[in-house]
């Protein structure tokens, strides 16, 4: 990965940069870019049969207890199971999984098995009925908590209840390293491998090491 030193413009080159310049309004929407692409499997219980969801609108919202919430149509064949079953898990695709992560969005499991179809491995939750997705490298479970009709789309509020990684994900000493999964965003109706490394969690405020002279 490519490390590159990111500073804050000086106040007085930025000042100069946005001189003259005018924004321009936008109508109003869902605009926030870049978000996650998913793939939500659900069912497997209650006699509903597995199946899978793409899902952007999705976010975390709470960290004790560890929540997230997903904003899920009705017209979506997921839809009724979700609500039935009342949990999910949040499958996070590598960029090896974008194409299965984009059929699974337009294609609807009313009519297609989708587990098959986008070559998917199911394998068992630790906590929940529902499968997990094998190939994705993170597999979190969730358990409904609250759901709020928001309009077009119903927001579902969920409790993670349990989270699998891939082995190779974690390193000899026991720590996760989730950058190196080959993690993707979607921007703006397209999808992108994550690239350049810019900094970590403080980089902004850290100071540097003085390199000792031994
Ligand atoms: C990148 C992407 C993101 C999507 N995000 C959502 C979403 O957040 N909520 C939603 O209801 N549908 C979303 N969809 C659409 C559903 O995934 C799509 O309608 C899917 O076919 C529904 O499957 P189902 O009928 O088997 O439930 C998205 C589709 C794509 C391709």
């Amino acid at each position: 990965m490519t490390r590159v030193k990111v500073r804050p413009p000086k106040p007085r080159k930025r000042a100069e940069a946005s001189a003259g310049i005018e924004k321009k309004s936008w109508k109003p929407g869902n605009m926030l870019s870049p978000v996650p692409a998913v793939l939500v499997s659900c069912g497997g219980t209650k006699g509903l049969k597995p199946n899978l969801i793409t899902i952007a609108w999705i976010g975390s919202v709470c960290s004790e207890p560890p929540m997230l919430s997903i904003s899920v149509r009705p017209d979506r064949y997921s839809h009724a199971i979700i609500k039935a079953t009342g949990e999910f898990v949040v499958n996070v695709p590598s960029v090896d999984q974008a194409k299965a992560t984009d059929w699974c969005g337009v294609v609807s499991g009313r009519d297609a098995d989708k587990f098959a179809g986008a070559g998917l491995t199911p394998a068992a939750g630790l906590k929940v009925g529902c499968p997990i997705v094998m190939e994705c490298p993170l597999n979190i479970e969730c358990r409904i908590r609250r759901s709020l009709e928001l309009g077009s789309h119903t927001l579902f509020l969920a409790e993670v209840v349990a989270v699998q990684v891939s082995p190779e994900l974690v390193d000899s000493r026991g720590r996760l390293n989730l950058q190196r999964a080959g993690l993707m965003a979607f921007a703006h109706g397209h999808y992108f491998a994550l690239g350049r490394h810019l900094g970590h969690f403080g980089f902004s405020v850290r100071k540097r090491k003085k390199r000792s002279r031994a």
